[in-house]
């Protein structure tokens, strides 16, 4: 990634589909009350925001340093508590402590190895912990978004929608990653008319 591609999320984030469609995955989890939630490959950070302003102690990671800096710049704007480093995927295991809740937006259609890097996620988070992955689904394509805007989604920057379906038409993960995971449960929600889905993978809680 770059400082381009980080102006180019930073953007992207701030459009009103993208903004609603995250929150709305955020919110399929209980408010945080102080818990731990780290947001994986955070980019500008929007997850990481939304799961502060939901109550969570929330932390964004992201190996690039453009991202992380953009992340902090909007943090910064917005007031919100979420703070920023920069890490990758392979240091989750150093982690100080195991996390209430991981999320991983758009992010494993990104990594070489989706089922490693699931693994990996599902081993930072503590047992009874939540895995929460967003992702866009075969369903993005960009007729699908050309309906979805023809029905009347509207808002700031719409056409973003537009720009994101290209970009990810036909490279969407296969949701049977989900299936061969570790994890004790598995709840699928679609969010933006089913372009996008959230997964949310359950570990088993301690005995
Ligand atoms: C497609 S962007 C998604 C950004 C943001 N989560 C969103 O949904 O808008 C993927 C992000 O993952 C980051 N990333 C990719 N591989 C990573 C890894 N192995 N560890 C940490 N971050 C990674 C990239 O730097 C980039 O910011």
């Amino acid at each position: 990634m770059s400082f381009a591609a980080a102006k180019l999320f930073d953007w992207l984030q701030g459009a009103d589909f993208y903004h609603a469609a995250h929150r709305a995955a955020v919110e399929q989890l209980p408010p945080g009350g102080g818990k731990l939630w780290v947001d994986v490959g955070c980019g500008p950070g929007l997850v990481t925001r939304l799961a502060a302003a939901r109550g969570y102690r929330a932390i964004g990671v992201d190996r690039d340093r453009h991202m992380i800096a953009a992340a902090q710049r909007r943090a910064a704007r917005a007031a919100s508590a979420a703070a920023f480093q920069i890490g990758d995927i392979d240091g989750l295991a150093a982690m100080p402590a195991r996390a209430d809740v991981i999320s991983a937006a758009s992010l494993l259609a990104v990594v070489d190895d989706p089922a490693a890097a699931l693994t990996a996620l599902l081993a930072a988070v503590k047992p009874g912990g939540c895995v929460l992955v967003i992702e866009p689904t075969a369903a993005m394509t960009p007729a699908a978004a050309d309906t979805l805007i023809g029905h009347g989604l509207g808002g700031k920057r719409v056409n973003g929608l537009r720009l994101w379906a290209r970009a990810r038409h036909g490279r969407a993960i296969n949701p049977d990653l989900f299936d061969m995971a570790r994890a004790n449960a598995v709840h699928y929600a679609p969010v933006l008319a089913g372009l996008l889905g959230v997964w949310m993978l359950r570990t088993a809680a301690a005995q």
